[in-house]
């Protein structure tokens, strides 16, 4: 896949993966990208996930026919990377690993310097010419690893982004970008909303006209809105209108609490309701839609003299995540000792600009009339 006249695509799909890094269900597989820039020098960007070797580097092969590349660019040493550097260097024993000095530190731990004769170790701004193309190297820590750098090529206007306006999904997947970004950007980076900043912030001032990130699609157009989506997700600040209502339910009387306030919210003309059953959605995409609206309902019954497991382990999720700038209101339900709301808003102690609402319910065991009369409050507590 040509991208420039110089830069070609050599990465591969994976629609093998169960769950990417161990935790995230991928339903449409997961790209891994790699790419080649064709100078008088040739570089080489990234290795890509173990097993996909050989498809890799004969894709490398068909780009370069029997050139040999002067340069394998080591961006990011997360294995979904970094795992084929071996495999690489078997075939161009000679070609120069560039990375920077965290980067050879866990190719150490990796077990895959030894592989190396040729090391070039570069500094936070430093270039490298290839001819016409002319790389930058600026390094990223912590987007999404400490090593992390990014490279833009003057001549194309390129930026290499790394982990960066990454998303779940094979190349071949037909996917709103947007929906799978975020769930990839909050689940994986979501903590590092500084870090990102920073980069965002040295991102500004190069001329970008091509994003060449190493999951996801190539971006060439519109870049703006991409930008503004990170330059969203990385500060907290809300990015859609609406309220997410996250459950657990034991025996279904919570869930009825839940769907109630659902309703009278709807009647209420309360633009978008996000509804979650934290033990049966998939717990990424619940606190992705946590980071995405302003306004969050949390309604769990009190457990063990706690809260029910899959509501702590969706707020653990939040806080891990650096949660802030948002409203939240709780529904506890509790037979003899409720105990819950008590919990949830002990946890978010630490948060930053949090607003509670009012009028919090907490039902013993069923719904009554009182409680459904407190769901409308709620709902006009909501709404307004
Ligand atoms: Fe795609 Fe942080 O690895």
């Amino acid at each position: 896949m040509k991208i420039t006249e110089d830069i070609k695509y050599v990465g591969v799909n994976d629609r093998k993966v169960d769950l990417f890094e161990g935790q995230y269900v991928v339903p449409n597989g997961m790209a891994y990208n790699s790419y080649v820039i064709l100078d008088e020098k040739i570089a080489v960007f990234d290795t890509v996930a173990e097993g996909f070797e050989e498809e890799w580097l004969n894709n490398i092969k068909s780009v370069l026919g029997d050139k040999t590349p002067d340069y394998l660019i080591i961006q990011h040493m997360e294995p979904d990377h970094s795992a084929n550097i071996e495999a690489f260097l078997k075939v161009y024993p000679n070609t120069a690993v560039v990375g920077n000095i965290k980067t050879f530190a866990l190719m150490e731990q990796f077990n895959q310097l030894s592989f190396v004769n040729n090391k070039l170790t570069v500094s936070d701004k430093e270039q490298l010419s290839l001819g016409k193309h002319n790389l930058t190297f600026i390094f990223a820590p912590m987007v999404h690893w400490p090593e992390v750098m990014v490279t833009y090529d003057s001549y194309d206007k390129v930026l290499f982004s790394a982990d960066g306006f990454g998303k779940f999904g094979a190349l071949d997947a037909d996917e709103d970008w947007d929906c799978e970004a975020r769930r990839y950007y909050i689940g994986i980076v979501g903590k590092y909303g500084a870090q990102v900043q920073r980069l965002l912030q040295a991102a500004s001032t190069l001329d970008i006209k091509i994003i060449c990130p190493l999951h996801g699609p190539v971006l060439t157009e519109n870049l703006s809105h991409y930008i503004e989506k990170y330059n969203i997700w990385s500060s907290y600040n809300v990015e859609s209108e609406g309220v997410m209502i996250a459950y657990t339910s034991v025996y279904g009387h919570t869930k009825k609490a839940a769907e109630l306030l659902k309703d009278k919210l709807e009647k209420l003309g309360c633009k978008k309701v996000v509804f979650a059953d934290l033990a049966r959605d998939d717990m990424a995409e619940c606190v992705e839609d946590a980071f995405r609206y302003g306004k969050l309902v949390l309604a769990t019954t009190t457990y063990n003299n706690d809260i029910f497991p899959f509501m702590k382990e969706f707020i653990e999720h939040l806080l891990e995540r650096n949660y802030q700038n948002r409203t939240i209101a709780f529904i506890e339900n509790g037979s003899w000792a409720p105990n819950a709301m008590k919990t949830m808003q002990g946890m978010f102690e630490k948060s930053k600009n949090i607003t509670y609402l009012k009028h919090n319910i907490t039902i013993k065991s069923a719904l009554k009339d009182d409680t459904i009369k407190e769901i409308e409050a709620l709902a006009q507590e909501l709404c307004k």
